[in-house]
């Protein structure tokens, strides 16, 4: 049995004040059936861990350097992320493959800088509309995940999956259930040959998850939980669908 993850996804967005409302109305809203984190702006890491220390809620961060220390002025490194006590770093998420050119190999070697100090990489994949359009989702989300798999070998087993449809994210479409889990089934067979371990895996569903889909989404086979922008933003929301 997986148990379910359910991770906000903060993006740039946030405020002292704000993170410390929505923190504490998750605290108070606990316990949860499934797993919660919240991935979160990196200056807004160490206040977090303060908050949630000590709960049942984890916290991560939204990308990591690939390089383990030195001379990358602008970078944080996963053994900060580590002593900062994350337990997951988001990786691939579409918005920097497209808006900072990282490509499927980068994102590999951050997903091993990430697990090389304990650090769950969250390694997210999806096609665009075009490639939809095209027919080729399936060979897309392949592709991005085989470079993962091939560079991480036999700790393949102990990343998360996002799928997350560049066409549904933050455009209020989301992918259909059935959809979703075409894609999951996929993703899922392809971890299972690779590692042996693919039915212990947890593949998330992410691209505008609201409280109202979020329950179908998360009934599906092989759909584990979300990834969960816009709607990690309000309390709300995302304790709805925490709940869902
Ligand atoms: P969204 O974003 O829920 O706002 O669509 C999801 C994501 O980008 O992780």
């Amino acid at each position: 049995m997986r148990n379910k993850l359910v991770v906000g996804n903060w993006k740039m967005h946030g405020a002292r004040a704000a993170n410390a409302e929505l923190l504490s109305a998750l605290l108070a809203a606990r316990p949860f059936a499934l797993d919660v984190a919240v991935c979160v702006p990196f200056v807004y890491i160490h206040e977090t861990a303060a908050t949630l220390a000590g709960s049942d809620l984890r916290w991560g961060a939204q990308d990591v350097s690939q390089h383990e220390q030195g001379a990358y002025t602008g970078e944080v490194s996963a053994a900060m992320l580590a002593e900062a006590g994350c337990r997951y770093a988001i990786v691939g998420h579409s918005e920097r493959r497209a808006y900072h050119g990282e490509s499927d190999q980068l994102v590999a070697d951050k997903a091993q800088a990430a697990l090389a100090k304990g650090v769950t990489p969250i390694v997210c994949v999806g096609e665009t509309l075009a490639q939809r359009d095209a027919d080729e989702t399936e060979a897309v989300v392949k592709r991005q995940l085989s470079v993962v798999i091939h560079q991480l070998a036999h700790c393949a087993s102990e990343i998360v999956v996002a799928y997350e449809p560049v066409w549904a994210i933050g455009t209020g479409r989301t992918a259909s259930p059935e959809q979703a889990q075409a894609v999951h089934h996929v993703l899922r067979a392809q971890l299972h040959a690779a590692t042996g371990h693919g039915d212990k895996m947890k593949i998330l569903y992410g691209g505008s998850v609201k409280a109202d889909n979020a329950k179908t989404l998360f009934a599906q086979p092989d759909i584990d939980g979300g990834l969960i922008g816009g709607a990690s933003l309000k309390a709300v929301d995302f304790i709805a669908i925490c709940r869902a």
